[in-house]
């Protein structure tokens, strides 16, 4: 069984992050989460991976590399532009062969793993499995209807009207049978080709489409708030470990992980938080749920629940709440009269001010 990992896309809700970067390399508790999904593959035993990548792939490949590091091997596939889920398995038609494989998208959150699907799909083989979840808004989603056994029937992308509560999860499960649906389908009104309409093809032919539901965590980090979300459950769950410095003047609180070479000076922090490799904290405070990456400098200011990115410093600048600040950013306090905001910001920034 291979693994179809797909990190490619444009990012248009996590702009402008996505201007200069991957967003399946934002990070989550200091590890981008693109390297959560790796590791659930290869401790599902799939260590074959195709890595669909645009116009982010030197920073992909740079990341993962041949993909050694995780334990696996790694293909990386081009996909020129951004034509939908159903065309990245179409580009990848050669590499993935006549193998059953896992479809993963590279910005989505699952705790618990696929251990379980992986097995249940090679027990059962179905011509496809679909993982389901239960959520309050299903308009957003791709909503899935199933008869009384468990059959899918039918599948909608974001229904005005959804027919059921039960959304895609960011997980597929594959028989080659899926390369004759995604050539037979047409793009969608918004120009892509849609692996819901590709996998209501494979139900329309006849074949069995199997789903499971999980209970557990999961997010598509796609957007700020589900990112930051994800940052606070994963940190929930650290070793706290302290490998930096932190003077007598400072406290630590709970669950919190100083990399090493950090330095923590006249500081509060309270976990859960991590503060990366050779950053430094001096006369602040970080709060829970925060990631602070390597070589960051967070100097007279408080921050919480919020993640930011390498080499960025905050001086000076009171408390930054909820907030995803993206790497080698500076923010610091305004020194001279009048009082007043000086910004310089990248196109699709979004700041909010307290005046
Ligand atoms: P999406 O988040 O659905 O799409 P997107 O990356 O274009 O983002 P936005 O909606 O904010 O504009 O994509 C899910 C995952 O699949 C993500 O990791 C990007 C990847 N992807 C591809 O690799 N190729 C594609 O053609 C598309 C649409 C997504």
């Amino acid at each position: 069984m291979k693994a179809l990992v797909l990190a490619g896309g444009t990012g248009t809700r996590l702009r402008p992050i996505t201007h200069t970067a991957a967003k399946q390399l934002v990070p989550v508790a200091n590890k981008p989460v693109l390297f959560y999904g790796i590791e659930s593959l290869v401790a599902a035993g799939i260590t074959d991976l195709g890595i669909i990548v645009g116009d982010t792939e030197e920073e992909i490949r740079a990341a993962v590399g041949d993909g050694r590091a995780f334990g696996a091997t790694v293909t990386y596939i081009r996909q020129e532009r951004a034509l939908g889920l159903a065309h990245a398995v179409l580009v990848a038609r050669d590499y993935l062969a006549q193998d059953d494989f896992v479809m993963y998208l590279g910005d989505n959150f699952i705790v618990g793993g696929i251990n379980e699907l992986v097995r249940k799909f090679e027990a059962e083989k179905p011509d496809a499995d679909i993982l389901l979840t239960r959520v309050d808004d299903p308009s957003v989603f791709g909503v899935v209807e199933l008869d009384a056994t468990g059959r899918v029937v039918r599948l909608q992308e974001k229904p005005p009207e959804p027919a059921s509560d039960l959304a895609l999860v960011g997980v597929y499960l594959f028989t080659p049978a899926i390369h004759e649906a995604v050539r037979a389908i047409r793009p969608s009104r918004r120009g892509e080709l849609e692996i819901t309409d590709a996998i209501q093809e494979l139900v329309d032919r006849g074949l069995t489409v199997r789903s499971t539901t999980i209970t557990g965590y999961w997010k598509d980090t796609g957007n700020v708030p589900d990112m930051l979300e994800v940052n606070r459950s994963v940190l929930d769950t650290i070793e706290p470990c302290l490998e930096g410095s932190v003077d007598e003047a400072s406290e630590i609180i709970g669950r919190v992980r100083v990399g090493r070479g950090a330095r923590v000076r006249r500081s509060r922090i309270v976990g859960p938080a991590v503060i990366g490799d050779d950053a430094v904290v001096t006369d602040s405070y970080v709060g829970p749920s925060t990631s602070v990456a390597e070589n960051c400098v967070i100097e007279s200011s408080e921050i919480e629940f919020s993640i930011v990115l390498a080499g960025s410093s905050l001086k000076g600048v009171g408390r930054i709440e909820a907030s995803l600040i993206g790497k080698d950013v500076q923010v610091s306090r305004a020194l001279h009269t009048p009082r007043a905001h000086r910004l310089v910001l990248g196109d699709h920034s979004k700041v909010q001010i307290t005046p």
